[in-house]
This record gives C-alpha cells, sequence and structure tokens, in this order.
C-alpha cells in the first residue's frame, strides 16, 4: 500500500499544504523545527487515529485554531481508497472513500504504518505501559477484533475497579453483579493474552534473523510477561478464575483489580541477557530496529499489502556500517518516507531514485512527484 498524496489542514505547524508521495522512496528534508515530524507524524495519525508521541489530540490542531484534518488519497490492495480524519470539538471524525465511519475499530487497519522514529528506545528502556500501547497499536492494526475487545476489556476493568474502590469507601459490595464483570472480565482477557502471545511468537520467530542483519548474530527473542500462567491457552480461564479466588480479599482491600493484561509487560533478551538492564545503547536500537524490520516482513504477510514505513531522523543515530545495512533492507517496494536535516547522511544511490521534498516554516517549498 502506499499513500499517493496527503492534504494537511491546521495540523501542528502546516495551515493547508499538499505532499505527493511517490510509491518507493521519498525524503522530507529541512532545517530543524520546520514540520518534517509534523508530517510524518500526519500520516501516522491518518492510519491510525493517534498520534505517535503525543497523547493528547489538542497538541495536534494548530495554535489558536479549533479543528484539523489529514486527508490522503491513497493504494490499499491495489485499490484507490481515500481517508481522512478530522479533529473538531473535542472529537474525531473519520471517513473511508467520502463515506463516514462511525467508529476507530472500522477505521483502523486499513492503512497500516511502521514507524522507526528517535524515541523507538523507549519501548526497551520505559515503562511497561509504553509497551503495551506499543504492542496493542502494532496487534491491532492487524486485527480489528482486538482492538474491540481490548476496549471492552478496558470498559470492564474500570467497572470492576469502581466496584472494589466503592467497597473500600463504604464497606459495600454487590456481589452477584461482581461476579457477572468478573466472569465477562475473564473471557475478554483470555482472548487479549492469546492475542499477545501469538504475535510475540511470530516476532520470536523472524527477530535472530534480522538482528544479524544489521549487526551480527546473537540469539535474540522477546518474553512475554503475564501474571496468569497463559502456557496452555484451554487452562488460562481457570487459572484466572482461580487467582481472582485467592486474591479476592487482597482486591478488596486494596480497592484495584490485581491480574489481568493490563499488567502485562515483555523484555528483550540479548544472548540470555535482558537488554534493558545488560544491552548497550546501541544493541537496544539494534534490537528494536530488528524488531520494526521483523513487523515488516509479519504485516506484509498477514495483510497481503506491504505497510507503509515511516522513517524520521533515523539515520543521523546509526553509525555507516548499521545505515548501509539497513538502507541494503529497504525494499523498493515498499514506500518509504525518511526525515533528515541532512541530505548527507542519506546514500547517493538513494538520494537518485528518491522524491525529495523540502519543509520550511510549514510549507512546501520543493514540491515532489
Ligand atoms: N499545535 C501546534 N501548532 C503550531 N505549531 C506547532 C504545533 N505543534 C508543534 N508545532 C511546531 O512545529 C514545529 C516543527 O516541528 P517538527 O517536530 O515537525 O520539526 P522537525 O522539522 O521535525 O525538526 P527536527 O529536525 O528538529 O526534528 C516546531 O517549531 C513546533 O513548535
Ligand atoms: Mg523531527
Amino acid at each position: 500500500m502506499y499513500v499517493k498524496s496527503v492534504k494537511i489542514i491546521n495540523f501542528r505547524n502546516y495551515k493547508d499544504e499538499i505532499f505527493n508521495f511517490n510509491k518507493n522512496i521519498n525524503i522530507i528534508y529541512g532545517n530543524n523545527a520546520q514540520g518534517k515530524t509534523n508530517l510524518l507524524e500526519s500520516i501516522y495519525f491518518l492510519a491510525l487515529g493517534k498520534s505517535h508521541r503525543s497523547l493528547n489530540d489538542k497538541d495536534l490542531i494548530k495554535n489558536g485554531e479549533n479543528e484539523c484534518k489529514v486527508a490522503a488519497d491513497t493504494i490499499i490492495k491495489n485499490l484507490s481508497t481515500s481517508m481522512e480524519i478530522k479533529i473538531i470539538n473535542n472529537r474525531k471524525l473519520y471517513k473511508i472513500d467520502n463515506n463516514n465511519i462511525k467508529s476507530l475499530n472500522e477505521y483502523l487497519s486499513n492503512l497500516k504504518v511502521i514507524i522507526f522514529f528517535p524515541e523507538d528506545l523507549d519501548i526497551i528502556k520505559t515503562s511497561p505501559d509504553v509497551r503495551r500501547r506499543y504492542l496493542n497499536i502494532q496487534i491491532s492494526q492487524l486485527n480489528k477484533n482486538y482492538f474491540k475487545i481490548l476496549n471492552e476489556y478496558n470498559k470492564l476493568l474500570k467497572i470492576r475497579n469502581d466496584l472494589l474502590k466503592k467497597y473500600l469507601k463504604d464497606g459495600y459490595l454487590d456481589n452477584q453483579y461482581f461476579d457477572i464483570i468478573t466472569n465477562y472480565l475473564i473471557e475478554k482477557a483470555c482472548y487479549i493474552y492469546c492475542m499477545r502471545d501469538k504475535y510475540i511468537e511470530k516476532i520470536n520467530k523472524l527477530i535472530d534473523k534480522y538482528y544479524e542483519s544489521i549487526s551480527t548474530y546473537k540469539k535474540l527473542h522477546i518474553n512475554y510477561i503475564t501474571n496468569v500462567d497463559i502456557s496452555n491457552y484451554d487452562n488460562v480461564k481457570n487459572n484466572m478464575v482461580e487467582k481472582f479466588n485467592k486474591l479476592k480479599q487482597a482486591e478488596l482491600s486494596s480497592g484495584i483489580t490485581l491480574i489481568g493484561p493490563q499488567k502485562d509487560d515483555f523484555e528483550f533478551i540479548l544472548d540470555d541477557k535482558n537488554l534493558k538492564n545488560y544491552g548497550s545503547q546501541g544493541q537496544q536500537r539494534m534490537a528494536v530496529l530488528a524488531l520494526k524490520l521483523t513487523e515488516i516482513e509479519i504485516f506484509t504477510k498477514e495483510s497481503e499489502d506491504t505497510p507503509i514505513l515511516l522513517l524520521d531522523d533515523v539515520f543521523s543515530e546509526l553509525d555507516d556500517y548499521k545505515k548501509n545495512n539497513l538502507l541494503n533492507l529497504l525494499d523498493e517496494n515498499i514506500q518509504t518516507i525518511i526525515t533528515t536535516t541532512d541530505l548527507n547522511n542519506i546514500d547517493k544511490k538513494i538520494l537518485d531514485k528518491a522524491n525529495l521534498i523540502e519543509i520550511e516554516d510549514g510549507k512546501c517549498i520543493t514540491r515532489g512527484e
């Protein structure tokens, strides 16, 4: 799949701009703070209905404006498809081929993106919620049902936690209702565990190969950490029921649900050592790159179409050897949109065939294709 053109209105520092892309390599260049990352962010936002770097949608609207819009002509599975997303009055409105789409759930998983950006190391370094968010976004792009069930799970979890909190406050628990909610919650949790486990298993089959292709061979795998035994899918439900029974007193006195996918985490293990504590910065970066390259292969296979690659400033952070390895891996059949402040960072062979777009102060000053 690829984006042919994108129109951006009142998004970040853009007033009203159109960009045209080719279906191979596109390079966005310009000085710092001109709008390169904002342009990539607009495509990410168009695909996923959220930003990769801001949890608050309001940040996306141009200062002083009330609404913003990103619209694009795309080719998905060889079909022309127009996509549009707007933020108005704190709400997001979605359109595909000019038809209103009621929910993000329906809108998602059309345009698929894999993004590489400087904050990627956070996936290894920071807190579990960042890793869970990452996993949720990736699986949701491939599986609409996952996103739906995850939302249902989160709603049930909130109800359950509210009931536990209410008990803490006034000593009353509607046991029958609490059990019904717990049963529903367990059902959704089993599905989420299973999907996350399967996705990580797919990654683990391929990630070594990609780590080797950008660095040297090392055993690398991702370890999925759950607080329920999920080694046998058929037993997950019983394991959860048992654990909830054991934990009932602890949950009543803490006022919060103590087990479930909301506590999940995953870690990167390189040659039997946890990369978070033992890995060098370079090894951590290579592991995340290997993860993304693996995901390109998984996305391509599962959706029978290539995802769009967004590379934000990644070349400035890699040494020449790794830069070349990465460049060689970039498949000409995958639309790639790269940002850089310095065209010298990019191999001449790539520059010759790329579509170059220069940006200055939220304006496209050298128009591409
Ligand atoms: N909501 C907004 N309204 C107006 N301007 C914004 C908004 N959000 C961010 N900006 C501005 O957009 C500008 C460009 O940001 P962007 O991150 O795209 O720069 P960049 O070209 O990627 O720079 P760098 O090379 O440093 O990464 C910044 O000056 C920032 O202050
Ligand atoms: Mg930037």
